[in-house]
This record gives structure tokens, sequence and C-alpha cells, in this order.
């Protein structure tokens, strides 16, 4: 397991930081309730190197083989303790970077497979993060994403996302409600996108109105 530190701007909150780490430990069964069946079909097959952009907690580990190397890019510190404990329980070699997704320390053309799950609603440059997706990835190399994204216009959930957004945004650091994610994705230049919307209903009304699929560069 290594840990590689080349960006120190990264803030983040010593109360929040650990305890959205924590919630996201302690939240780990429920989000397998509520995304392990797409997050078992997008990460079906992968190779035995993963690259995840904001791993968090290590929400995903439990998808991939034993024995994977998983490249953590996680700005965020609080979520390292967390992460490493989850590649001990599931047996990943964990490689932590802790830099952003706007600023990738990896090759051009290196990557076979790279993750995102609720994450490019708070990258602070969604379009730079997913250039730099484009550039790691090897020519045919996938992307496959799980996002929240902004809801319809003039609907409930567009009026609800914009009521929450400040506290949420606070809370979570930086997370935005209401990112058009999609059409962020549609521009960035992907040679082929699978793109699902969808609704999924829980008590986190916010982040009803989802997207996922797979990108091909
Ligand atoms: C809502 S959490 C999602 C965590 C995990 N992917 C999951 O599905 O449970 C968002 C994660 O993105 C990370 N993050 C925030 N800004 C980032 C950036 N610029 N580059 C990479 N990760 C970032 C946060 O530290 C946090 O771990």
């Amino acid at each position: 397991m290594s840990t590689t530190k080349q960006d120190t701007d990264y803030k983040t909150n010593r109360i929040r930081g650990p305890l959205n780490s924590w919630m996201f430990k302690v939240l780990s069964g429920y989000l397998d309730h509520l995304f392990g069946k797409s997050k078992r079909t997008l990460f079906k097959d992968h190779p035995d190197t993963v690259v995840e952009i904001g791993p968090g907690a290590g929400a995903n580990m439990r998808y991939l083989r034993k024995g994977t190397r998983l490249i953590a890019i996680e700005p965020n510190v609080h979520m390292h303790n967390n992460l490493k404990k989850a590649a001990k329980k599931y047996g990943i070699n964990l490689d932590i970077r802790t830099i952003k997704g706007e600023s990738i320390d990896l090759e051009d053309n290196s990557c076979d497979f790279v993750v995102s799950t609720l994450v490019l609603c708070t990258v602070s440059d969604p379009e730079q993060c997913l250039q730099q997706v484009k550039r790691i990835l090897k020519p045919s190399g996938t992307f496959v994403f799980i996002e929240h994204v902004k809801a319809r216009d003039n609907s409930f959930l567009s009026l609800f996302q914009k009521l929450v957004h400040r506290p949420w945004h606070w809370f979570f650091e930086g997370c935005h409600t209401n990112r058009d994610t999609q059409s962020v994705l549609e521009s960035s230049g992907f040679s082929s996108l699978e793109l699902i919307p969808y609704n999924l209903y829980s008590p986190f009304i916010p982040i009803i109105p989802q997207i996922r699929g797979r990108a091909i560069k």
C-alpha cells in the first residue's frame, strides 16, 4: 500500500472531512443496496489495474476482484484511513495519490479503466477532470460513472435542489446538488458514450436524479 502526496493546496475541513469519511463508511452497506446492481454491471470484467477518481471511504472496493491494483486519486486526506481499511478488508492493492482529478499524475494513454461514482458533482472543474480521464486512458479505454445530476427544469426536484444547495454544498465539502454533469460528459469528446438517466429514490432527495454509464476514449 502506498501514498503519494503531490498537491497540498486541497483544503478540507478538519471536522467535516472526518465526519464525511465516517458517514460514507457507515453508509457503505446502504450504498450497496442502492447502487450494487448497477456497479456490478459496470465493473464486470474490469482489468487488473483500476484508477478511481474520488474513491472516498472505499465504497467501490467490494466490486473489485481480490488482488486488483487500485490507483486512488483522493485529495481529501481524511478519507485515507477508511480507504486503507477497506483495501485490507477486500484484498485490494491500494496506491493512494493525494491529488485532484483535475491534475492526475499518470502518463498519457496508460490506463484501461477509470471509475468515478458521486464525484463529478464535487470536483472544482468537471470539464478538466474529464479531459484528464481521457488523457490517461489508452485508446479504447473505458470510463465508467454513476453521478447525481441536475433535475429537469421547473420540476419539484429542481426546486428542492436549489433550496438545499447551500447547506448541502457546505456539509459535503463542495458537492453541487444541481450540476449538469450529463452535458459536461456529452461535450467531453469521448468516441462513444452510453448514458442512462434515471431517478434513484432514497431519503437523499437532492440526489434522486442520476446518470450512469460508460464512455470509451
Ligand atoms: C460524495 S464523495 C463519493 C465517494 C465515493 N466515490 C462513493 O461513491 O462513495 C466525493 C469524493 O470526491 C472526492 N473529491 C472531491 N474533490 C475532488 C477532486 N477535485 N478530485 C478527486 N476527488 C475529489 C472527495 O474527497 C470525496 O471522497
